[in-house]
């Protein structure tokens, strides 16, 4: 976390309480270790899919299925549907499970396999695309994704600071000096790209939101 612990659990207190579901989710994640989203990108993934009036929305990493129900619940109320990838059996399952006691089936379908397979054989465009999978991936994906979103669409990137070592000057470990290395080059490709306006909000572990440029 790159700023105080404590802002973050104020900000989190302003969300109000989270229903039993997600709650239940956030316990999960936390005792196994999956990295799934702050409550407040959740929050704001689903203020930004109701905003943007997205109707097909395309996920890249499930995991179990937290960020895809903060994204399904406003894609239901804007009449859309979220398609979310994940290579993990397990773990999709259980986001599938998730996703029926949601009541969202109807709004979501999950594809299991490597997106960067996956992303190849998609023909249709997304007006919303998140992308929170593998960050050593992330330029992967994004090259892949590019003719995905459709004019005006929206693209948010999760975890683009990593823990804050993406800014130049920090110190880590030099077993994440890939990681690192590759979101700074990430951020710099999407940021000078002219098709997209891009700002990155630092907040969560950093996102990056950007808006693909009518043509
Ligand atoms: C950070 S977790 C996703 C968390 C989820 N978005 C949330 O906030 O609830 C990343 C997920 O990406 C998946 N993943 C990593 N590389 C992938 C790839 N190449 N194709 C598909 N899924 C991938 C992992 O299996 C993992 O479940």
């Amino acid at each position: 976390m790159f700023y105080p612990f404590e802002m973050e659990q104020y900000l989190e207190t302003l969300l109000g309480e989270r229903d039993p579901l997600l709650r239940e989710m956030e316990e999960q994640a936390l005792r196994e270790t999956i990295p799934v989203v702050t409550p407040m990108v959740g929050n704001f993934l689903n203020l930004l899919v109701h905003m943007s009036k997205a109707q097909a929305v395309l996920e890249v990493g499930t995991a179990i299925g937290y960020s895809t129900i903060w994204l399904a619940r406003a894609a239901k109320e804007t009449g859309g549907h979220v398609t979310t990838i994940d290579m993990n059996k397990d773990r999709l399952f259980r986001a599938q499970e998730y996703i029926k006691r949601a009541e969202l089936t109807n709004h979501v379908t999950a594809l299991e396999g490597d997106a960067r397979k996956i992303l190849k054989t998609l023909d249709s465009m997304f007006d919303f695309v998140f992308i929170d999978a593998a960050k050593g991936e992330y330029l992967e994906y994004l090259n892949l994704i590019y003719p995905l979103i459709s004019p005006g669409g929206l693209l948010v990137v999760d975890n683009v600071l990593f823990r804050g070592w993406v800014v130049p000057g920090s110190s880590f470990a030099s077993k994440y000096d890939r990681m690192v290395g590759g979101l700074r080059q990430f951020l710099q490709e999407l940021s000078s790209n002219s098709d997209f306006s891009t700002t990155v909000l630092p907040f969560g572990d950093g996102v990056s939101v950007s808006r693909r440029i009518d043509t």
